[in-house]
């Protein structure tokens, strides 16, 4: 179909999996720094005046798919297209980051659940459309109406 490409990579805090929050109700506040390529440095342009942005990266660290799996937020399987979990067939992530600020080619945001050095294929301003009451959240809105039981 194409051959994807990195054009930047992620500058986290983490260095191993279990470093980073998982589980329900985990946070992810951490700081971070998604840092382009020159090249790509033209498509940066007007990025600033977005608050939120969309990641799309490799979870390159991660090995194989699994099609039904048990997410760390709760104790029943899952379809894989039903969580957001590493083992994909095609192991991309998308992350929403909150940009702090930019520093020419380095955006600095928050919110970041990637290990250090994960290649990013792309990024597009968050623009949520979705009303909250017509939002469904799925197994995970049982899984936490389970946990406050
Ligand atoms: C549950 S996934 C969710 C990622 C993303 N927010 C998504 O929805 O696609 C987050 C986990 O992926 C793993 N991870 C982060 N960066 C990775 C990488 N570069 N390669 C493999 N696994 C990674 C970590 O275990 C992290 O806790």
């Amino acid at each position: 179909m194409f051959t994807p490409r990195a054009i930047g990579f992620v500058r986290s805090a983490y260095n191993k999996t279990t470093e980073i929050p998982k589980g329900l109700g985990a946070k992810h506040e951490a700081e971070g720094v998604l840092e382009i390529l020159r090249e790509f440095e033209v498509g940066l342009t007007d990025i600033e005046g977005f608050s939120h942005l969309i990641v799309i990266w490799v979870f390159d660290r991660s090995e194989g798919f699994e099609l039904l799996g048990t997410p760390p937020s709760d104790n029943r399987p899952h379809g894989v297209f039903a969580t957001r979990s590493p083992r994909r067939p095609n192991p991309i992530g998308l992350t929403v980051v909150e940009l702090l600020r930019r520093d020419g080619l380095l955006l600095h945001v928050r919110g970041v659940d990637m290990l250090d050095g994960t290649p990013i294929l792309d990024i597009k301003p968050y623009l949520s459309s979705i009303p909250e009451e017509v939002l469904r959240r799925g197994w995970l809105a049982e899984a936490e109406a389970r946990q406050s039981e």
